[in-house]
C-alpha cells in the first residue's frame, strides 16, 4: 500500500512539472507561431533569461557552444528540463568552412559528448557559428546525424548591444513560422525580452521551440533548414 501511494505520488508530480508537453500540443499549421532561438550560451544572463522565459509560458531554442557547457552544466541541464530545445553550436564556436574534414567532425562529435553528458541529452540539430556553412559542412553533420538550423533574421543584438534597439529589431523581424537569431550572452538582449514577448504575445504570436515549428517533419539529419 505504502509503495501504490508512493507511486501515485511521483506520477501525479511528473505530470504536473512537464510543460514541453504542452508545447507539443500547440499546432504550428493552425495557429502563429514564431521561434525565439539563443546562441553562444550558456552564460551568466542565461538563469535571468529562463526564469523570465519560465514566467511568460514560452518555450525558445538554444544552440549551445561547447567549452560554455564545460564552464555551466547546470544551466544547460536546466535549459532542458524546463521545456526549451537544444542544439550543437560547436565546441570553440569555430567557422567551419575554413576547417578540414577531420576538424569539422571534431567540432559537433566534442560538442555532441559535451552536452550529452550534462544534459543526458544528444542534440539532433546544430547551428553553424556566423551562419558559415556550405555542402562538405552540412554533408559532415549529416554523419553526426545533425541537422542545420539557421535562421528568418538576426537581431544583430551583439552589435547593437541597447535593449531598445534590440526590441525594435527583433519585432521588425517578427513573422509567422520565423526563427529569431538573438544571444543569450547579450545582456541588452536578455534586459529586452520581456517587452519583446510581451508585444509578440499582443500580436499573437506562440512562441515554440523550433522542432515544434518544424511541425514533427523535422529536424532530419543533413537537412538545412531555414535557408536564407
Ligand atoms: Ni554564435
Amino acid at each position: 500500500m505504502v509503495i501504490n501511494a508512493l507511486i501515485a505520488a511521483s506520477l501525479a508530480l511528473t505530470s504536473t512539472t512537464a510543460p514541453a508537453t504542452a508545447q507539443a500540443t500547440v499546432d504550428c499549421s493552425r495557429v502563429k507561431c514564431l521561434a525565439l532561438t539563443f546562441d553562444d550560451g550558456p552564460g551568466e544572463h542565461t538563469p535571468t533569461l529562463l526564469k523570465l522565459l519560465k514566467k511568460e509560458g514560452v518555450k525558445a531554442t538554444f544552440f549551445l557552444v561547447g567549452r560554455q557547457v564545460v564552464k555551466h552544466p547546470e544551466i544547460a541541464k536546466r535549459t532542458l528540463a524546463e521545456g526549451h530545445a537544444i542544439g550543437n553550436h560547436t565546441y570553440s564556436h569555430a567557422s567551419l568552412p575554413t576547417r578540414l574534414d577531420d576538424e569539422i567532425l571534431e567540432e559537433l562529435k566534442v560538442n555532441q559528448e559535451v552536452i550529452e553528458k550534462a544534459t543526458g541529452y544528444r542534440p539532433t540539430m546544430y547551428r553553424p557559428p556566423y551562419g558559415s556553412t556550405d555542402a562538405r559542412v552540412l554533408n559532415l553533420a549529416n554523419q553526426v546525424d545533425l541537422a542545420e538550423i539557421l535562421w528568418t533574421g538576426t537581431t544583430l543584438d551583439w552589435s547593437l548591444k541597447d535593449a531598445a534597439k534590440i526590441k525594435a529589431a527583433a519585432l521588425k523581424l517578427a513573422k509567422r513560422d520565423g526563427a529569431i537569431l538573438m544571444h543569450d550572452t547579450e545582456p541588452g538582449t536578455v534586459k529586452a525580452m520581456p517587452e519583446i514577448i510581451k508585444e509578440l504575445k499582443k500580436r499573437g504570436y506562440h512562441l515554440v521551440t523550433v522542432p515544434t515549428l518544424l511541425r514533427g517533419k523535422g529536424p532530419a539529419a543533413g537537412k538545412s533548414y531555414f535557408k536564407r
